[in-house]
């Protein structure tokens, strides 16, 4: 089904566009699933679009996952094809499964339903939304004024994304290689688009379609990201400080030995891309237990049951939480 928001942002992209009705774009099927009002913005968009990539870059720029194709995706009732009739179902909740067998394999699983819903837990419970909401501030100043193409990888539950969207009228993509997490994501914002992929691969996004990328504790792929950004994109990466958690994993590891991952990240993207800005943001806030075992869960996948019974001791911890975020610009 296509949302209300998304179609606010379509008809603004083909206003400006300005030209004839999409070759071969079906009235109907566009205006299925929405209500009354969003049906007329419809019939407007398709009286307005310019070419169908343009309504399709306006929509989400999806690419086709099949190697050596990559053609447009486009929507066609349940599903997504391409010119060629690779066709890929869009899931009940909403999120497109575009995982190539042989892209299955990654040295990182995707994340567990129990550490999808974990890490839903602590965004339910506002932990670390403190410095969520900076992240999500400063993206939207890297962001063009009307409308921007953000893609997510490693978008877990999908809260992040959604922020932006909260911010700024948005096309978003959130790309996962667990399909919990996108399952749980297209429940959660319908709004927005979510793919099961390996972000560690060719990303299913089309050659300069995206205003900016973004990766907070996720996936990592400079070279992809070069190709799908704008020539004026910008590529936002977030990794744990050298404080995070620093309480918690002094209790449950018995040592808090700070570890810098900022310095790897800077010499990954030193290739293709330059950076304009780093930002060191904290914040500190009183977790109850049940967040606490949510933290080791999410974060530390729950491993060692030793570390469970560590927290399980515990009331509660004020603990630190902090993000090295980094802006790159494609050189
Ligand atoms: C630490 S979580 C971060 C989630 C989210 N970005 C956040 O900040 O809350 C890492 C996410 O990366 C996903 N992931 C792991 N390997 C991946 C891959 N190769 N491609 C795409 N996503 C991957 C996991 O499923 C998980 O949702
Ligand atoms: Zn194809």
């Amino acid at each position: 089904m296509i949302g209300c928001a998304r179609d606010r942002i379509e008809v603004r992209a083909a206003i400006d566009a300005g030209g004839p009705e999409p070759a071969g774009w079906d009235v109907e099927t566009a205006a299925a699933g929405t209500n009354a009002d969003c049906c007329r913005k419809r019939r407007l968009v398709i009286m307005r679009v310019s070419s169908y990539d343009a309504w399709i870059v306006a929509a989400a720029p999806l690419s086709c996952p099949v190697r050596g194709c990559e053609r447009p995706l486009h929507r066609a009732e349940k599903t997504v094809v391409c010119a060629r009739g690779h066709a890929f179902d869009i899931a009940r909740s909403g999120y497109i499964n575009l995982l190539q067998p042989a892209d299955r394999h990654s040295r990182h699983a995707g994340d567990s339903k129990e550490a999808v819903q974990s890490r839903a837990r602590l965004a339910a419970a506002g932990v670390g939304d403190g410095v969520l909401a900076q992240v999500a501030d400063r993206i939207t100043t890297f962001l063009p004024g009307d409308h921007g193409i953000v893609v997510d990888l490693g978008c877990g539950s999908g809260e992040a994304l959604d922020a932006v969207s909260r911010r700024r009228e948005i096309t978003g993509i959130g790309i996962d290689l667990s399909s919990h997490a996108a399952d749980y994501a297209a429940r959660r914002f319908p709004a927005l688009t979510w793919i099961v992929a390996n972000a560690d691969r060719r990303l299913p996004v089309l050659t300069g379609s995206a205003d900016l990328i973004m990766s907070l504790n996720g996936r990592r792929n400079p070279e992809e990201c070069a190709r799908a950004l704008k020539a004026e994109g910008y590529l936002l990466v977030s990794v744990p400080g050298p404080d995070d958690l620093v309480e918690l994993r002094e209790r449950v590891q018995g040592t808090s030995i700070e570890r810098d991952r900022g310095t790897s990240v800077l010499a990954d993207h030193s290739g293709s891309f330059e950076l304009i800005e780093k930002m060191s943001l904290r914040q500190r806030q009183g977790l109850a237990r049940e967040s606490l075992l949510d933290l080791l869960r999410g974060t530390y996948r729950g491993r060692r049951t030793s570390q469970s019974a560590a927290v399980q001791g515990l009331d509660g911890l004020e603990v630190t939480l902090a993000q090295e975020v980094m802006v790159f610009k494609v050189r």
